[in-house]
C-alpha cells in the first residue's frame, strides 16, 4: 500500500459483533480489520432484543483496532452494513428508548395478523411486494405501540441498525433502499415509503428517515465523533446497505442471472433482479437492491449454519472439539472429513433443518428439526453429512421458487461456511444440479459496504464497476451426475417429510 492510498472503511452491525474492515481500493485487498462483540438479550421464547449503545460501542472499538492494525487514519469514505429489520426508536434528543427489537424476534405474530386484516393480504403485497412476517419491522413498532405506549408516545424517530450507526457518526436521519425494504412500510417498486401503509398502521410519517440509493453520501462524519474514532472530520458516509444486500455486493452479485448461496446462522439464497420480482405466495423476500435501480429476491432457510453449530456443540461435543484443536484443526474441517465417509443421500438419512421454524418455503415459524430414516447401520459421518444435505435441500427450495418466479439463475456463487467447505459446496452443486463458483472476496457485508463506499466517493462509476475491479472466480464445482438420481429421491423425500408432518408440529 503506498503512503498516499487512501482506504474504504466497511462496518457490519452484526448479530454477534461489530466488523470493521479497511479496502485499498486499488485493488480490492483488505488490509485490515476488526471485530468487536456484544450480548443478545433472549428474556423469553421468541423475545430477541439488543442495545443500540452495544452496536455504538462495538462499532467504536472495531474501527479503532482496524485503524490502529492499519497504521493509517486515511480513509476514503465510509461505507455501512447491518443486521436488518430491528427498530431503533429514539427520543427528542435523539437517544434511543429502551432495548431494541431485532430481526429474530418473533413476539408479533399478533401484530402480522392485524396488519395483514387491515391491508389486506394481496395489497399488502402490492404495496410493500411483501407478507407480514414477524422478521420485519412494521410489527415490531406496532407491538411496542400496544405493549409499552408510553416508550411509544416518546418516540420521535424510528431507526434500522446500522442507521442508527450512521445518525451517531453524521448527525443524520438517513436510510438506503435496501434496508428500508424490511421494514413493510417501503413501496418496494416505487423505491420510497409507502404512505398508504404509514395510514392503513396510523404511523406518523414524521417518525421515518430520508431514504437514499446505496451509494449515494448520506452525510458526513461529525468532528468530535471522528476525533473520537480516529477517522478525518467530515469523511463522506454513504446508504449502504442491509446485511444481505451488501453481502451481495460482496460477492459480486449485482447483474441479471447471478445468484449467490450463503451459509452463515441463516441460510439466504440471494437473486439480482432488473424488475421487482414478487411471488404472490410471499415465500421469498422481494426487497431493493444496493444497485440503483435494481431488486433483489431471496429465500431464507432460518437454521443453515446454526444446524451444523447445533451438531458440533451438542452432538461431536467438547472433548473432539479439543482433540480437533489440539491438532491444529478447524472442528468443522475434521467434521466435514468424517462426513465423506457417508454415501451421498446418507444411505437413506434425512435431516429437515427447522431448528429455529422456517421461512422459506413454508413461512412456519412451528416448524421443527428432524431425522429420518435412522437404522443401526448409520455411523456419525452419516449424522454429519445428513444434516449439509438437509441445508442444501432447503437452499434448493429456495432456488426452486425463484426459478417458478422467471427469476433467471445463470451462475451460482456460494460463500460462508457453505463456500468455504470443499464437500458443502459439492453437495450443493450436487443437490441444486447446476455448477457452484465461489469468488475471492470472503468478507461479505463489510466487504460490500466498502465498495459502496467507494462508489460514493467516486473511485468507481457504478456498483458493478467496483466489483469488477475487486472480484473475480476463483473455484468451480461441477455437479456429479451420478449422484442426481440419489439427491432427486431425497429430496422428494425432505419435502414429503414437512408436508406430512405439518400439522405434527408442537404449536406452542
Ligand atoms: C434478512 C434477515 C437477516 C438479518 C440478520 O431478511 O433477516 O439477514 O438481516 O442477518
Amino acid at each position: 500500500m503506498s503512503q498516499a492510498t487512501q482506504l474504504l472503511l466497511g462496518i457490519d452491525v452484526g448479530t454477534t459483533g461489530a466488523r470493521a474492515i479497511l479496502v485499498d481500493p486499488a485493488d480490492g485487498r483488505v488490509v485490515a480489520g476488526a471485530t468487536r462483540e456484544y450480548p443478545l438479550h433472549t428474556p423469553k421464547p421468541l423475545w430477541a432484543e439488543q442495545d443500540a449503545n452495544d452496536w455504538w460501542r462495538g462499532v467504536v472499538g472495531a474501527v479503532q483496532d482496524a485503524l490502529k492494525a492499519a497504521g493509517t487514519r486515511d480513509v476514503l469514505a465510509v461505507g455501512l452494513s447491518g443486521q436488518m429489520h430491528g427498530v431503533v426508536l429514539l427520543d427528542e434528543a435523539g437517544e434511543p428508548l429502551g432495548r431494541s427489537l431485532i430481526w429474530c424476534d418473533g413476539r408479533s405474530q399478533e401484530q402480522c395478523d392485524a396488519i395483514t386484516s387491515r391491508v389486506g393480504a394481496a395489497r399488502l403485497i402490492e404495496l410493500t411486494s411483501n407478507p407480514a412476517l414477524v422478521g420485519f419491522s412494521a410489527p415490531k413498532l406496532l407491538w411496542v405501540r400496544q405493549h409499552d405506549p408510553r416508550q411509544f408516545e416518546r418516540t420521535r424517530t424510528f431507526l434500522l441498525p446500522k442507521d442508527f450507526i450512521r445518525f451517531r457518526l453524521t448527525g443524520e436521519r438517513a436510510s438506503e433502499v435496501s434496508d428500508a425494504s424490511g421494514t413493510l412500510l417501503f413501496d418496494v417498486g416505487r423505491r420510497e415509503w409507502s404512505r398508504e401503509m404509514l395510514s392503513a398502521l396510523d404511523l406518523d410519517p414524521s417518525l421515518l428517515p430520508t431514504v437514499h440509493e446505496s451509494p449515494v453520501v448520506s452525510g458526513r462524519v461529525r468532528p468530535d465523533v471522528a476525533a473520537e474514532l480516529g477517522l478525518p472530520a467530515g469523511t463522506p458516509v454513504v446508504g449502504g446497505g442491509g446485511d444481505q444486500a451488501a453481502g451481495a455486493v460482496g460477492n459480486g452479485i449485482v447483474r441479471r442471472g447471478l445468484v449467490s448461496s450463503t451459509i452463515g446462522s441463516s441460510g439466504v439464497v440471494f437473486a439480482h433482479s432488473d424488475a421487482p420480482a414478487r411471488d404472490p405466495g410471499g415465500r421469498v423476500h422481494t426487497f431493493c437492491h444496493a444497485v440503483p435501480g435494481a431488486w433483489h429476491v431471496m429465500g431464507v432457510t432460518q437454521g443453515a449454519g446454526l444446524s451444523l453449530r447445533w451438531f458440533r456443540d451438542e452432538v461431536v461435543g467438547p472433548l473432539e472439539r479439543q482433540a480437533a484443536e489440539a491438532a491444529g484443526r478447524d472442528v468443522y474441517d475434521a467434521m466435514a472429513e468424517s462426513a465423506q465417509a457417508a454415501p451421498a443421500g446418507c444411505d437413506g438419512l434425512v435431516f429437515l433443518p427447522y431448528l429455529m421454524g422456517e421461512r422459506t418455503p413454508h413461512l412456519d415459524p412451528h416448524a421443527r428439526g428432524v431425522w429420518f430414516g435412522l437404522t443401526a447401520a448409520h455411523r456419525r459421518a452419516h449424522l454429519t453429512r445428513s444434516v449439509m444435505e438437509g441445508v442444501a435441500y432447503s437452499l434448493r427450495d429456495c432456488l426452486d421458487i425463484l426459478v417458478e418466479m422467471g427469476v433467471p439463475v445463470d451462475e451460482i456463487r456460494a460463500s460462508g461456511g457453505g463456500g468455504r467447505s470443499p464437500l458443502w459446496r459439492q453437495i450443493q452443486a450436487d443437490v441444486f444440479g447446476r455448477t457452484v463458483l465461489t469468488v475471492n472476496a470472503a468478507e461479505g457485508p463489510a466487504y460490500g459496504a466498502a465498495l459502496l463506499a467507494g462508489v460514493g466517493a467516486g473511485r468507481w462509476g457504478s456498483v458493478p464497476e467496483a466489483c469488477d475491479a475487486t472480484i473475480s472466480v476463483t473455484s468451480r464445482v461441477e455437479p456429479e451426475r451420478s449422484r442426481a438420481e440419489v439427491y432427486a429421491r431425497g429430496h422428494e423425500t425432505y419435502r414429503d417429510l414437512y408436508a406430512r408432518l405439518k400439522t405434527a408440529f408442537p404449536r406452542a
